[in-house]
């Protein structure tokens, strides 16, 4: 471990009260306890990145008592590269907290070239973990995902590679990403008979995106699951940075990117009356938007993401502000619906 020398002043000291404001729910039925607003590493960590940006994110991250980090080995670009920079953030500021963090990584979608590279075979997953822990200079992960269904590939055969890097000690907890109800509930009984419980489900959840309250949550509550909602701000659309066009800056303006023109024009006219009902409880639309999403108590915690240390402050701060009316939660229902 390296030493931690506190006279020099480019040592990165955390904020005494950094677990005075943060809430901790717990996650499933499980003995973890995920803060409510956790931190993805998609973007903004690559190596296309700036370095020093993402470390500074990553330090307020912890000062605020965001204690779980998400990755993946493809997350950069270019694939793997997130997981590397984390690893040198580590090695930089955080090894002397690692038994204060939760960091979780996954593998699931295309990463290396041939048939062993990609989807859910013991064989990819097994080396994937292998990789990852050597990028992010890790012994091991608190959580290990596949991080989506894999229609090919028998569930057993995956559930087994779970269970697997559990006892070998290289992840603590599993879980699953992007899975159905049905496949959800499959997986976690095949979990339960190797003995090692699937921990969380993450899965894509916005005011602009509903799909887990059709079966998902029920069937996680059911068996004890958690549930990490990830793009709670629909990439940002669900922010007031998109009102008045697209910023060259952000995520849509960028080239390469996931959330095209078109997706943010057709939002626009929702997002402009999102953004007054927000200002009208006297915060900003990226507020009101996360803590929608954690007013369903089945939610654990809200995976965003952040290309600054303000977004992530003003994103932390909607905890402050997350009780909602029931005339403000028709309000949304109505403009989500469409009725504006
Ligand atoms: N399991 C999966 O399949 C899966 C898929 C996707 C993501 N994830 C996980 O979920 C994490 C979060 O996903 P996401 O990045 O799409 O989440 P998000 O929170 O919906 O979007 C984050 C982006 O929105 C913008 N933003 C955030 N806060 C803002 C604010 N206060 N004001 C204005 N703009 C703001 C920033 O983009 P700009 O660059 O425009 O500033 C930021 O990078 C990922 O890092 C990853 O860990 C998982």
């Amino acid at each position: 471990m390296r030493i931690h020398d506190k006279s020099n002043p480019s040592t990165y000291l955390p904020a005494d009260d950094r677990y005075d404001a943060m809430k901790y729910n717990r996650c499933g039925r499980s003995g973890i306890l995920l803060p409510a607003v956790s931190l993805g590493l998609w973007h903004n960590f690559g190596f296309v990145d700036v370095l020093e940006n993402g470390r500074k994110i990553l330090r307020k991250a912890f000062d605020l008592g965001i204690t779980h980090i998400d990755l993946a080995n493809n997350y950069g670009p270019p694939f793997g590269s997130a997981e590397e920079n984390f690893g040198t953030m580590m090695r930089l500021d955080f090894l002397p907290y690692r038994d204060e963090m939760f960091i979780a990584t996954k593998a699931g979608f295309d990463m290396w070239p041939g048939p062993y590279g990609n989807l859910g075979s013991r064989k990819y997953l097994i080396a994937s973990l292998d990789q990852s822990l050597r990028r992010m200079k890790l012994d091991y992960v608190d959580l290990f995902y596949h991080h989506r269904p894999d229609p090919d590939t028998p569930l057993e055969e995956t559930m087994m590679a779970l269970d697997q890097v559990v006892r070998q000690g290289k992840a603590l907890y599993v879980g699953i990403s992007n899975y159905p109800p049905s496949q959800a509930a499959q997986a976690a009984e095949i979990l339960r008979q190797l003995g090692t419980p699937c921990l969380i489900h993450q899965a894509r959840y916005s005011m602009f995106d509903r799909w887990v309250e059709d079966g998902l949550l029920d069937t996680l509550q059911a068996n004890g699951i958690g549930c990490i909602a990830f793009s709670p701000l629909a990439q940002g659309l669900l922010t007031d940075k998109y009102i008045h066009g697209i910023p060259k800056d952000s995520r849509a303006g960028k080239p390469m990117t996931y959330l095209q023109e078109t997706q943010v024009m057709e939002k626009i006219p929702k997002i402009k009356v999102l953004n007054d009902l927000a200002q009208q409880r006297g915060q900003q639309l990226s507020q009101m938007a996360l803590a929608w999403v954690l007013r369903d108590t089945r939610i654990t915690s809200v995976l965003i993401g952040a290309s600054s240390v303000g977004q992530l402050e003003e994103n932390v701060a909607a905890l402050a502000n997350a009780q909602f009316s029931a005339e403000e939660l028709e309000a949304i229902a109505g403009v989500l619906r469409g009725r504006e």
